[in-house]
């Protein structure tokens, strides 16, 4: 190894990091869309890249470029996404779902562009839900039984019945995976929108085997070295 700190350290490993938000489409030219840049998936993919990780990046609608030396697979909306994470999770040591998976799509995609009519009521979207990915990932693992090592991301508020991080473990608990990097969204006192599209985080990661969440801020890029680094550990303490 390289040295340093973490250099090499995920050499020889794959890393299989969702990215982005997907789009919903609702006619050939519309979609359902959420705000997510793909900013901190991405940081994900060059940190572990950076450890030495071959890895694979399921990109939807990145506002950034996907990092070089990444494999990069394109996907639009969620049920595509599924698709290719199912497709590469059996080579994967470990998968970051950084993705914003839209939960609702419209129950039909029209073959023809939905158009305005004086003679008709205007349109009602029916909506159905997505399949929760990172889930199914949770599910496979057990059922294959393959040491992988599972990290979700969590956009949570608080409100009158918890805190965030009350609804990030909860959430954890639900969702089965190893750690949950939980980040508070919505706009600040200013009003500005607090992690969207922003290049500074601040998160918590919780970890399902339980012990103190562990605090990380600064650049996105400063956030994923710590994700990774996070990683990192586990997976040679699984190994140990
Ligand atoms: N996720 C997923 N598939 C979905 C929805 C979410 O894989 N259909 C993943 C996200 O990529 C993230 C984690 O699940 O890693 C948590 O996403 P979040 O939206 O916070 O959780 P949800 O289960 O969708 O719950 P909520 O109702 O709070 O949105
Ligand atoms: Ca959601």
């Amino acid at each position: 190894a390289a040295g340093g700190r973490g250099a090499g350290r995920l050499a020889g490993r794959h890393v299989l990091v969702s990215a982005g938000g997907t789009r919903e489409p609702l006619d050939p030219v519309r979609f359902l869309g959420n705000r997510s840049s793909g900013k901190q998936g991405v940081a994900i993919a060059r940190a572990a890249l950076a450890a030495g990780a071959r890895v694979t990046l399921v990109a939807a609608h990145l506002d950034v470029a996907a990092p070089e030396g990444a494999e990069t697979v394109p996907v639009g909306s969620a049920l595509e996404m599924r698709e290719a994470m199912l497709e590469h999770a059996p080579r994967a040591d470990a998968i970051v779902m950084a993705a914003a998976v839209a939960d609702f799509r419209p129950r039909t995609e029209r073959a023809s562009k939905l158009k305005k009519r004086d003679d008709a009521a205007d349109p009602v979207v029916e909506l159905v839900r997505n399949p929760d990915i990172l889930a199914e990932l949770v599910q496979r693992r057990s059922a294959t039984g393959q040491p992988q090592l599972i990290v979700g991301f969590a956009a949570e508020t608080g409100d009158d019945d918890g805190t965030p991080l009350e609804y990030a473990r909860a959430k954890l608990a639900r969702k089965g995976c190893d750690l949950l990097v939980l980040n508070e969204v919505g706009t600040d006192a200013s009003g500005a929108q607090r992690v969207f599209g922003r290049d500074e985080n601040s998160v918590m990661i919780l970890a399902l085997a339980g012990g103190e969440p562990q605090h990380a801020a600064g650049s996105k890029d400063e956030v994923a070295a710590a994700v990774v680094r996070r990683m990192t550990d586990e997976l040679a303490a699984s190994e140990a």
